[in-house]
């Protein structure tokens, strides 16, 4: 017989237990504390998180699963963070959310949990919160939104927004067109259907081990989703049973299963970020430099926007995430776990491609080479990222004058000023977007073009930012880089003309500016202006202690695992 966790709260005849007890009837029978599993469904649905909304259909679900298998199903609202709706970012409350979920699953008599998460931010802060207080977790990924059309194509969303966007600032779709598109762009429930963070997330919830097998991916009104959380629920109350742990489930070995997943899918860029934040949380060695060796070699077989052209809803028909990982199978570790308590590789025998246009075989790959490549340099000594799949070929090997704005209002003002000294040679420089310096680290990296550049024709340009880069974005766009210029890295010192040096294939990123000129340079005051504005509450809090995005851009605080238990009553 296990011992529950939540015996601790329920067992015994004291003042103590009958308060806990008492208090939690409300219809539950007496039978409900006899010792079985408590399982919570941490649920962040919320009608401000509109990817999100539809996640009470799926606790029902989950709850009815957990019931049925024997356990006492207990949905926990949790912080949900909006991606389009929260400013100035919501990565400033990814941390938070993780925080949050972390201390309530701690803190009350629970033996599991089932998460529930979509939106960009919402799967990583549950994993970091999970990861961090170590009760059996699993997740239900919400599911991406079924296709939009407009003008008889397909929409894109993010991807063909910033698209339609630019084509207005280039003359090219009037703004009536563009207005018109708006009401097609989200034609369900669900989260972004591009291979955008929510859906790359989603997906590597699945490929870390932490989702029922085949689930990830299931667009958000199919029933099948709702059978798969049913199973989940029943899942939930095994893995209490059994005690398994995100700690006994993530391994090295899972992480770098997650990073070739990656770089097959044509992930988000926004996954680095996550992916480390969530090792960190366990102990679990992983560097920024893991995702260039692990990676670079690993062929694109889907061609999903924004790198190619079709949606969540084809990856699924063409077979999903299964017949990806099948194509790759031998570059993943044999030994990673999963929540059944069996290898993934184990999980993957069925699957097959049934469009091989939206699926590659590994025979006939998108691109050979599709990992995200991690670059160093005198412009960033700890390192920034590219995803080469997303960029200009033509513009892998750069070299440039630096056009640099100090700040996102900066860029703007000044962008599409016909004055501007710009050619389609510059490299357009954005600094003060790092974890510290908006503060928190907002998808601005891939800015738009000028105007006159876009009348030419010109449609990419390289691009340099501390910031991250929306993961249904697309174009040469460096980003992460790190040191940010909020913490004094050398983006602060760069000014306007400074020939920039970009090489993907040396993954160098340099500034062409001799080492004792630049030594001699104070940094830029606009460029750190924003980072010593006085601050109070969660912006504070966040702008002392956040780390740099080669680390996950976790809190200093928050790296590591309190495990599950509390010391003292409540009373
Ligand atoms: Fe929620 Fe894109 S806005 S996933």
């Amino acid at each position: 017989m296990v011992t529950r966790r939540s015996a601790q709260w329920y067992a015994g005849t004291g003042r103590n237990s009958y308060i806990h007890r008492a208090w939690m009837r409300r219809g539950l029978p007496s039978h409900a504390f006899d010792g079985r599993p408590h399982i919570a469904i941490a649920n962040t649905a919320s009608d401000l998180t509109p990817c999100n909304a539809h996640l009470g259909e799926v606790a029902r679900s989950v709850s009815d699963g957990i019931y049925e298998a024997g356990g006492i199903p207990l949905e926990l609202p949790v912080v949900s963070l909006g991606e389009t709706q929260v400013r100035p970012t919501a990565m400033l409350w990814r941390n938070m959310a993780a925080m949050a979920t972390e201390e309530m699953l701690r803190a009350n008599p629970i033996d599991g949990v089932v998460l529930l998460g979509g939106c960009d931010k919402t799967i990583p802060a549950l994993l970091m919160a999970a990861a961090s207080v170590d009760l059996p977790a699993v997740v239900v990924p919400g599911g991406p939104m079924l296709t939009g059309t407009f003008r008889g194509a397909p929409l894109g969303c993010g991807t063909d927004v910033w698209k339609l966007s630019e084509e207005v600032r280039a003359g090219t779709t009037t703004q009536a067109e563009f207005l018109r598109s708006e009401s097609s762009m989200i034609r369900s429930k669900g989260h972004c259907n591009t291979m955008g963070t929510a859906s790359t997330m989603g997906l590597l919830a699945e490929v870390l081990g932490m989702t029922l097998p085949s689930v990830a991916g299931t667009p958000a009104p199919d029933s099948r989703l709702l059978e798969a959380a049913h199973r989940t629920g029943a899942l939930a109350v095994e893995m209490a049973d059994a005690q398994r742990r995100p700690s006994g489930i993530l391994s090295r070995g899972s992480f770098l299963n997650a990073i070739v997943a990656l770089a097959a899918l044509g992930g988000s860029t926004n996954a680095v970020v996550h992916l480390l934040a969530i090792a960190g949380r366990l102990g679990v060695d992983l560097t920024q430099d893991d995702f260039d060796r692990t990676g670079s070699g690993v062929p694109l077989l889907v061609d999903l926007l924004p790198a190619g052209r079709f949606l969540m809803d084809d990856l699924y028909r063409a077979g999903g995430l299964h017949a990806v990982l099948n194509e790759i199978r031998d570059l993943l570790d044999p030994d990673a776990l999963t929540v059944t308590g069996r290898p993934l590789v184990e999980h993957l025998s069925d699957a097959r491609i049934h469009d091989h246009d939206v699926i590659r075989s590994r025979a006939a790959p998108l691109r050979e080479n599709a990992g995200i490549a991690v670059l160093h340099g005198n412009l960033a000594p700890d390192g920034a990222i590219i995803k080469p799949a997303a960029a200009s070929r033509h513009l892998l090997r750069h070299r440039g004058p630096a056009v640099v704005f100090d700040s996102i209002e900066d860029l703007h003002s000044r962008l599409d000023d016909p004055d501007l000294d710009v050619t389609p040679d510059s490299v357009l420089v954005l600094r003060g977007c790092g974890p510290k310096g908006y503060p928190g680290m907002p998808e601005v990296a891939n800015l738009p073009l000028p105007a006159k550049l876009l009348a030419r024709g010109v449609r990419d340009m390289v691009r340099i930012c501390d910031g991250r880069m929306s993961g249904t974005a697309y174009g040469t766009v460096v980003l992460h880089v790190a040191p940010e210029a909020a913490a004094g890295g050398p983006l602060s010192l760069i000014r306007t003309g400074d020939m920039i040096i970009l090489d993907v294939e040396t993954r160098r990123l340099d500034i062409d500016v001799p080492a004792e000129e630049l030594a001699a340079r104070e940094p830029a005051p606009a460029a750190v202006r924003a980072y010593a504005c006085p601050r109070r509450g969660w912006e504070r809090l966040y702008v002392d202690t956040v780390r740099q995005a080669d680390t996950g851009a976790d809190l200093d605080f928050l790296v590591g695992s309190s495990g599950d238990q509390v010391s003292r009553e409540s009373h």
